[in-house]
């Protein structure tokens, strides 16, 4: 049983000014300490959904929530969450030790302690010997490392992650995708990624979000153990389409 929290998404809805609707009545809930992947078309409102989680934008109505054993729930707290943006987001002129130590900096830990701990974050991350590089001269599969690094520090008890891979080549995204199955695995973190790849989604996830325009359109569980997803099997293929499926009716695609 995972000590994490349990989120509720409840009618989340998302007006921004001028009349763009990004999140219609959207509800879902990720289970604690589960792996629940969004995926949808660009512009649907993905980005919004995570923002307002973070609590960096506003939502017009609805919530998104701690969700308790007993049922009530409480809100989100920005000290136990963490956000991974699509961009790595690191400083240019700090090393990555520095980047890594940030978040500790900015929640007052003291400077020994904070680099014992990133430290040993970057070890895990398998980046030892680079704790004195700047990003510059890191690649881009390193430096989406880095703030994965950068998001276990804190030890948070929920993990947004707002499509990590996108900048990658497809080599990189399997490496990267091991990279953030490990980040899961070792924080137990309630976690929600946001992709646009089915098969990382079907790789990593419990069970994906389909949505479409502002809305969520389906749930999709997704039936593979987690100790087996193998993307050469028939059986990850046959659930790489079952999604794709979903994912062709919700944009209004015919498939045979
Ligand atoms: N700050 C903003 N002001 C106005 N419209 C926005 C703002 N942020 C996003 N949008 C619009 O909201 C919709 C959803 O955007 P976004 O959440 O970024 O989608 P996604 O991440 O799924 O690509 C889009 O139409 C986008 O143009
Ligand atoms: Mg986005």
């Amino acid at each position: 049983m995972s000590d994490k929290p349990a989120v509720a998404c409840s009618g989340l809805s998302c007006v921004f000014m001028g009349g763009v609707s990004a999140l219609q009545d959207v509800s879902f809930r990720l289970p604690a300490g589960g792996l629940t992947a969004i995926i949808g078309p660009s512009g649907c409102g993905k980005t919004t959904l995570l923002r307002i989680a973070a609590g960096l934008e506003r939502a017009t109505s609805g919530s998104i929530q701690f969700l308790r054993e007993d049922g009530s729930t409480q809100p989100l707290r920005a000290g136990r969450l963490t956000v991974c943006f699509q961009e790595a987001r690191l400083l240019p002129w700090r090393t990555v030790i520095d980047n890594v130590a940030l978040p500790l900096e900015l929640a007052g830990v003291d400077r020994r302690q904070r680099r014992a701990r990133a430290d040993a974050v970057i070890q895990a991350a398998g980046l030892d010997g680079t704790q004195r590089r700047l990003p510059a001269q890191l690649s881009g599969g390193m430096r989406m490392r880095v703030a994965l690094a950068r998001t276990l520090v804190t030890n948070p008890a929920v993990l947004l992650l707002d499509e990590p891979c996108s900048s990658v080549d497809e080599f990189t995204r399997m490496q990267l995708d091991e990279e953030i199955r490990r980040v899961w695995q070792v924080s137990g973190a309630t976690t929600l990624l946001v992709t646009h790849s089915v098969s990382e989604a079907v790789f990593l996830a419990d069970s994906i979000i389909i949505m479409k325009r502002a809305q969520v359109h389906c749930t999709h569980v997704v039936s593979l153990a987690q100790g087996n997803r193998d993307r050469t099997t028939l059986e990850f293929s046959r659930e790489v389409e079952q999604v794709m499926r979903a994912l062709a009716h919700a944009a209004g695609v015919v498939t045979r």
